[in-house]
């Protein structure tokens, strides 16, 4: 295979708008909203650090497989692995690690376009000034009102998935870059502000602690640390290999890996050292779950000097973040659509998109008119909702089990001299590479697998 295949779908204009766009994909809800609170739910210090071991040890890896396998492929992931698949003379059911993809981006997209809802209220709840001088009971008792109230969830939810579908429709490569080259450091400043905010709380250093000092943590918290690794590098679904599909052959995908996952991790670290100190200065509890920083964050915008504004940008920003990440959910569906369903990236944006508002509106009720209906499986989970079935079985089942997947296929199927062709990096980096995809990221997924369903 020597002549380079093409993209059908185009490819992104400079190496810049690569790394830019799957750092936006990359950062957004998981940094901010769902890395404080499962820090918070799983007692902190040793959840962080298995997490910063994951990252390393199994994310990195993955993402560079990732972005091989879709510039290689250059079509959707279903048909990247049809192909590769052939070429490699692999068996064809690894066409099932697409599809599977396809499914979780598409159940993921449906739950976090929710969030990016309750955030995108957040910006007019905290504009209207509601938070200056709140109490942290004030605080709180403003999010159980906008979540037990369907009605304005779904009007959010709507908006936020028809805005992600728009940028779908039109394809990626258009208005991604404004979007990311300015919003994303800026959200980085407003952090950083929010983060000088929590050194004045007098309890910056109980937070710092919280964060690093290494307790107890039970084998779920292990499988959750492990599950945010590829959730929030966006791994395990194809989200990265479609995006690697729109990358010109030049660029250094070890390079663009190390940038994108440092960026993650520097952005969710902050977002923690922001938000801990605020809920031990007011008496919060760490594990509050999926409101934690709704009800910690408008506690500093109603203190701070000039609260109200930098709140307001605060939550604008997030909401930025949240739908550069949101675009990448339905990128490998729509690129499917589009190459074997013939549709146009309309028809098939559309489709997607109205498909996962309607399951999404199953983690709105989920929050108010089903929060009593939960269910149990021994071993497996215990009392969860739509939304936290919905949300487990993507983050610490289908994504990991697709990581699991891509680096069996990367590191043993393919030939090297493919894998070395595509990756083109020093010798001993291609090794080190090869040798973690090889052995460590599968014995360890598969360990922290066993051993969350109590098996070892
Ligand atoms: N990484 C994003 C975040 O942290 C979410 C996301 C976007 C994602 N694309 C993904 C997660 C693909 C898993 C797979 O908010």
């Amino acid at each position: 295979m020597t002549s380079e295949r093409k993209s059908i779908h185009g490819q992104w204009s400079t190496r810049l708008m690569f790394i830019l766009a799957a750092t936006g994909s990359a950062v957004g809800l998981g940094n901010i909203w769902k890395f404080p609170y499962i820090t918070g739910e799983n007692g902190g210090g040793t959840f962080v650090l298995v997490y910063l071991l994951c990252i390393a040890l199994i994310g990195i890896p993955v993402m560079m497989a990732e972005i091989m396998l879709g510039r290689r492929g250059r079509q959707s992931p279903i048909n990247t692995m049809k192909t590769l698949a052939e070429e490699e003379r692999r068996n064809v059911n690894w066409i099932w690690l697409g599809r599977m993809g396809m499914v979780a981006g598409f159940m993921i997209l449906s739950y976090y376009s929710v969030i990016a809802g309750w955030a995108m209220s957040y910006i007019f709840r905290t504009a209207s000034g509601v938070f200056v001088g709140a109490t942290a009971e004030g605080v709180s008792s403003i999010f159980a009102d906008l979540v037990s109230d369907p009605e304005k969830l779904l009007a959010w939810h709507t908006i936020f998935m028809a805005m992600t579908m728009i940028v779908v429709a039109r394809g990626v490569k258009h208005g991604l870059e404004v979007a990311i080259r300015f919003l994303m450091p800026a959200l980085f400043a407003l952090l950083l502000l929010i983060v000088g905010y929590a050194m004045t709380t007098g309890h910056f250093m109980q937070g710092v602690s919280f964060m690093f000092t290494p307790g107890e943590i039970s084998n779920e918290g292990i499988l959750d640390a492990m599950g945010h690794a590829f959730f929030t590098l966006s791994l395990g679904m194809g989200a990265i290999m479609v995006y690697g599909s729109y990358l010109p052959k030049g660029t250094s995908i070890v390079q663009a890996t190390m940038f994108i996952a440092a960026a993650d991790t520097i952005v969710a670290l902050l977002a923690g050292l922001a938000i801990f100190p605020i809920v031990f200065a007011n008496g919060l509890e760490p594990g509050a779950g999926p409101g934690l920083i709704f009800k910690t964050l408008p506690i500093a915008f109603g203190q701070m000097e000039a609260g109200t504004l930098i709140g307001t940008t605060f939550f604008i920003l997030l909401v930025f973040a949240a739908w550069t990440s949101a675009i990448s959910l339905i990128e490998p569906a729509v690129a499917w659509l589009a190459e074997n369903k013939g549709m146009n990236r309309l028809h098939a944006s559309v489709w997607t998109g109205v498909a996962a508002w309607f399951v999404g509106l199953g983690t709105i009720f989920s929050f108010n008119i089903w929060s009593d209906k939960t269910w149990s499986i021994p071993y497996l989970f215990k009392d969860y909702t739509l939304f936290t079935t919905l949300e487990n079985l993507t983050f610490n089942v289908m994504l990991p089990l697709g990581g699991l997947f891509i680096a069996i296929f990367a590191a043993w199927l393919m030939r090297e001299s493919s894998s070395r062709d595509e990756l083109k990096t020093y010798d001993w980096i291609y090794r080190l590479w090869r040798i973690l995809l090889r052995y460590v990221t599968p014995v360890a997924i598969i360990i922290v697998f066993l051993k969350a369903i109590s098996i070892i």
